[in-house]
Parts: structure tokens; sequence; C-alpha cells
């Protein structure tokens, strides 16, 4: 048996897990409500949260788990992308750990990462795991990406966005209409309540498998300041439209260049990743989709979407079977 103690690290969540032979056994996130405040993560109060969350969390893994330090093979970490301070935390316990121990240090990349939370094992579960090759967009809040997985190992990028994630476009138009951070959850809570007909926001037209949100969030901004200009009490009257509107025309955005890419690449193993495929319409809208057009869909289960440490161990437990370690002078990587 393989075991992996996994550390993530990357924003403003303190997360463990530890994961045997790709199973996990326990997963723990603790979140950080200190940026609610600020309207957005504070870095510097990001990687202090970390300091004093990392004991504690990965301590409650390994009892979680029910195995004794001892028995594990491996640590996992994210080197990155993500806010260096916070990488920092984490780095620097996972190479302490496996220096005391003696065991290898596994660096992960926190975007490939989401997509491997497709292969995450749950004991007593169905576990579907995708077949290769497999077509996944990964939608978080720093990223929107097409990735072809060829196999475990290999990814390729096929799309990105060229300006604003799509997590972004929910965080940022949230905030316009006073929602606290990040939005994407309060939005996709409000939408269920709303009129997604209700009003018309622009859409980009951008080439081939890439991305584009600026113009949309431009566009609800502007939208928002001009009904101000008549009725004060314009996002109050109609917040739960606002949001319905908005999430709507991400979804059409991202369902229309994931439909592009399928019939483009012919690949039919189709699969969504990240914070934004938590959203309960873009799953719904992906499950129709798959209905309609036939495709072998993958949708993670919620709490594998957003950031979590389970993904960073099962990406550890591929590379561990390649015996893909990292040296002790690793550093992280704000851009990986
Ligand atoms: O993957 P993630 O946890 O962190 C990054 O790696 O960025 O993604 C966070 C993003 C945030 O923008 C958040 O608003 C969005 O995911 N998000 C959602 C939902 N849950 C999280 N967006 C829409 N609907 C949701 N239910
Ligand atoms: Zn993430």
């Amino acid at each position: 048996m393989v075991t992996i103690l996994a550390i993530e690290s990357s924003c403003d969540d303190t997360s463990a897990a530890v994961i045997a032979d790709g199973y996990v056994l326990s997963s723990l996130i603790a979140n950080q409500d200190v940026h609610r405040q600020y309207g957005g993560v504070v870095p510097e109060l990001a990687s202090r949260s970390h300091q004093s969350n990392i004991t504690p969390v990965v301590t409650e893994a390994v009892r979680q788990a029910g195995i004794s330090a001892g028995s594990i093979d491996a640590v996992a970490f994210t080197r990155g992308p993500g806010l260096l301070g916070s990488l920092l935390v984490g780095t620097s316990f996972a190479k302490g750990f496996a220096i005391a121990r003696n065991i290898p240090l596994i660096e992960v990349n926190h975007l490939q990462a989401h997509v491997m939370a497709h292969f995450i094992l749950e004991k007593g579960k169905e576990n579907r795991t995708p077949a290769f090759p497999f077509l996944c967009l990964l939608v978080s809040g720093g990223h929107t990406r097409f990735i072809i997985m060829k196999n475990h190992y290999d990814m390729e990028v096929i799309g990105s966005t060229i300006d604003d994630a799509a997590g972004e476009a929910f965080d940022k138009c949230g905030k316009v209409i006073g929602l606290p951070y990040p939005a994407g959850p309060v939005i996709d809570r409000l939408a269920a309540k709303g009129n997604p007909e209700a009003f018309r926001f622009a859409k980009p037209a951008v080439k081939g498998l890439d991305f584009s949100f600026s113009g949309l969030k431009t566009s609800f901004l502007y939208f928002i300041r001009d009904m101000l200009k008549d009725d004060p009490d314009f996002i109050e009257r109609n917040k739960n439209d606002l949001c319905a509107s908005l999430q709507r025309t991400i979804i059409e955005i991202l369902a229309g260049k994931i439909i592009k890419a399928v019939s483009q690449t012919g690949i039919n193993s189709v699969g969504i990743a990240g914070g934004v495929s938590a959203n309960s319409g873009l799953r719904n809208a992906m499950t129709e989709q798959a209905l309609k057009r036939k495709w072998n869909l993958f949708i993670p289960e919620l709490k594998y979407t957003t950031d979590n440490a389970a993904m960073i161990g099962i990406s550890g437990y591929y590379k561990y079977l390649r015996h893909e370690f990292s040296g002790h002078e690793i550093t992280p990587l704000a851009r990986y």
C-alpha cells in the first residue's frame, strides 16, 4: 500500500489529506474567514493563517485517517501556482516532514491537481473515472483552460482565457452588487430564486477555444451603474434576477465552448473541474448537453471541485508510482 500525506496551501484554505492507493482516508480544510471583510484574499493575512493552521490540520488529517505518521510513504504538496507567501508555508512544512521522516517529497501543480480530482477514489462509492483521452474544462478563481489528458501524466492545454477567469467574472460582478467574497457560491444560491432571462449582458466573440470574460464584467458594471441613476434600489429589488442572468451568461459562454471543443477534438470523454465546476447551473447544463450529445460526462463531487488536498494527494500518488520525487532544495512557484 502507498500512503501519501498531501498539503495544499496555494490561496486561502489550509488543507491536508491522506490518500492510500488512490483512496481518500481523510481530507480536511481550514477556511480563512478573515478575508471576507476585505472583499478578497489579503496575501499577508493568508500566510499568517496558514502558519497557525497547518500543524493542527495535518495532525487531524493523520488522526482521522487512522494511521500512524510512521506509515506515510511520501508527502505531496502544492508547489504553485498561487500566492507565494501561502505556498511557502505548505512547501516548508512538507519539506520539514519529509526530511524528519526520511521519505520522498513530491511537488504538485495546483491546476493539474484540479483535473486529477477526477481520479480520487472513495471507499464504498462507484468511483467512475474518466477514460482517456479526456477533455476537461478547468474553471477556477484564477484560471479557465481546456485540457486534454492523454493519460495520468500527460496534459495538453488547448485553450485558455485571454483576460479574466470564469471565477473572477463571478467574484468581480458579485462585488459590484455588494456580495461578499467569494461571490460565486452566493450567486449560485441567489440565481436559483431568479429569472435567468431577466437581463442580457455582452458575450465576447473570441476565436477558437479561448475565452474572455472582461467584456462581460464591463457590460455588467455599466448596466448596474446606469440603472442605479434612476433607481437607487435597483440592485436590492433585482438581486436574484441579476444573479440568475449573470450566471446564465457565464454558463452559455462555457457550454458553447465545450460543445465546440468536443466537436473539434472528437473526444467525447468530457469533464469540468475547479471551483466554478461547483456551480449548480453549470453542472445541470453539462448533464443536459451530455445526454443530448451522448458525451461520457465526468463531474467531480462538490467537495473536490474547490481547493482541497485530496486532489494534491491523488496527483502525488500517481507521481509516486513513477518515482517522480523532488529534491529538498525545491522552492514554490507563484507562476507555474
Ligand atoms: O478552484 P478554486 O477553489 O480556487 C482556485 O484555484 O482559484 O476556485 C475558486 C473560485 C472562486 O472564484 C469562486 O467564486 C468559484 O470558484 N466558485 C463558484 C462556486 N463555488 C466556488 N462559482 C460559481 N458557483 C459556485 N457554486
Ligand atoms: Zn484551485
